[in-house]
């Protein structure tokens, strides 16, 4: 990593957990690897994430549905989606700290920015390629010790039901959230009026036992999926078609309802061998993070594989039937998955500016993603009547728009927090408000402060957030 890099990803962590962002977990114990709690902004933010997709891909489209299935679900589940046989990342041990690493990430450091590997595609590497690309350069951990052959390794989170312990009663975390909307395919069908060509989607926690954590929270172990499945006919749906569309709505769920930036997304095909057995086509968003290019959102065609597999585990029937032509088949999806904390990340790293000019850090979220809205000062706090006019504004404004009342410090380190938080608008009350009934609306990114009349303030608002 460029020091230039580190340096903003380090930024970026210590805004996280000074403005209560991102906390690493249960600190006062001395943490947990790779896990992080979101304090009160992160938790906000991660909310309104969730909300606006929920909003974008299932309450706005007439062709969409939402579940929310189970962490724990029956363990046929995951031998039927493949997980426990298959669901794999190559691992190598320092052999003298024991610390265990990624194989493909070792080999992606060793290859960066060198001309003999430049059309070097890791993941399309299998252990046998990746032991002996590291025999031949002799790779080494980053202690410089060194390492053990790759070997696969589950990724499946292993935990039990109840007080016995033993085969009978192992079940698994789930490691995605597609595997629940499968399984409650034919329930779907048989209590909604949906018709083929529909999706499902379903929000939740998703749990790996990843080898290579890091990055914050780009990966971890427990994190956030938002996944849709979308059942088709291919016999009446072209694919490329339907894929193209699912990719232009990412595209612009990302761009036009999120705020970022174009230029820090790009399309990333799987080759061949990379792509996984079943999947037709896939590919990633990926999203320009300060650590280099890496997956923001993936879509594949999955083909009827998933479906197939649960018919053939659980012995269910899972066909749909042609209203129109009676036939029974099984259906095909596509599949756009995205991690909710990525996303998270994403907004963080887009939206943080230094501006030095005014010496401050903004975090320069879009408005529907700022943890606040609005935040509301008295000028002065020892002043009773500043106070009570400003907290009458605050209940009023609260009602409508999440609120933030601050009367603690100067007003200009008021501002500098509220700032660094995304608050879009601060409104301060001043001698002048109880005279003449107008406060002063400060904007975040101008920093251009305005009189508006407490009456017409509600109005005002609604103007701005349209913008
Ligand atoms: N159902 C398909 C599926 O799970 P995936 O590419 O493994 O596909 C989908 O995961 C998305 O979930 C990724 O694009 C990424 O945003 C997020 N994700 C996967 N593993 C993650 C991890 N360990 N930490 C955070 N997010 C993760």
């Amino acid at each position: 990593m460029a020091k230039k890099e580190e340096k903003t990803m380090d930024k970026i962590v210590s805004l996280c957990k000074r403005r209560g962002f991102i906390y690493p977990t249960s600190e006062i114990y001395g943490g947990l690897a790779n896990s992080y709690d979101y304090g009160p902004m992160g938790a906000e933010l991660l909310r309104n994430i969730r909300n606006l997709w929920w909003r974008e891909f299932v309450n706005k489209r007439q062709d969409m549905v939402g579940i929310d299935s189970q962490i724990m679900l029956h363990p046929k589940t995951w031998l039927a989606s493949g997980h426990v046989g298959s669901f794999n990342d190559p691992m190598v041990e320092d052999k003298k700290t024991h610390k265990r690493y990624r194989a493909d990430h070792l080999i992606e450091e060793f290859i960066e920015g060198k001309e003999e590997f430049k059309d070097l595609v890791v993941e399309d590497l299998d252990i046998k390629e990746m032991t002996d690309f590291i025999k031949k350069y002799e790779l080494k951990s980053p202690d410089g010790n060194e390492i053990t052959q790759p070997k696969a390794f589950n990724l499946l989170f292993e935990t039990a039901i109840g007080s016995v312990s033993g085969e009978k009663a192992k079940v698994y975390l789930r490691g995605e959230t597609a595997q629940g909307i499968f399984t409650n395919f034919k329930q779907v069908l048989d209590s909604n009026r949906v018709k083929l060509p529909f999706g499902v989607g379903q929000i939740g926690k998703s749990f790996r036992n990843e080898i290579t954590t890091g990055q914050f929270v780009f990966r971890t172990l427990e994190f956030e999926q938002a996944e849709i499945e979308y059942f088709f006919n291919p016999d009446e749906t072209d694919w490329k078609k339907l894929f193209k569309s699912w990719q232009d709505s990412m595209w612009k769920f990302i761009t036009e309802i999120l705020g970022v930036k174009e230029k820090n997304l790009r399309w990333r095909r799987h080759t061949d061998k990379e792509r996984s057995h079943y999947s037709k086509d896939t590919y990633d968003l990926d999203y320009n993070y300060p650590f280099g290019w890496k997956e923001l959102w993936g879509i594949a065609y999955r083909t009827d594989y998933d479906l197939k597999q649960h018919v053939e585990y659980s012995k269910e029937n899972l066909t749909y039937t042609d209203p129109k032509t009676n036939k029974k088949f099984v259906p095909h999806v596509i599949e756009p998955a995205v991690g909710v904390n990525r996303m998270f990340l994403m907004t963080l790293v887009d939206g943080f500016f230094e501006d030095k000019e005014n010496d401050r850090i903004v975090l320069k979220l879009d408005k529907k993603l700022a943890p606040y809205k609005l935040a509301v000062f008295p000028l002065l706090k020892n002043k009773p009547e500043l106070v009570e006019k400003a907290k009458e504004v605050y209940d009023e404004l609260k009602e409508s728009y999440v609120c933030d009342f601050d009367s603690n410090g100067n007003v200009g380190k008021r501002y500098r927090r509220q700032d660094e938080i995304g608050t879009p608008y601060c409104v301060t009350i001043d001698f002048d408000s109880l005279e003449d009934g107008k406060v002063t609306v400060r904007d975040r990114d101008t920093m251009e402060q305005k009189r508006v009349e407490i009456g017409k303030l509600e109005a005002y608002f609604l103007e701005e957030f349209e913008k």
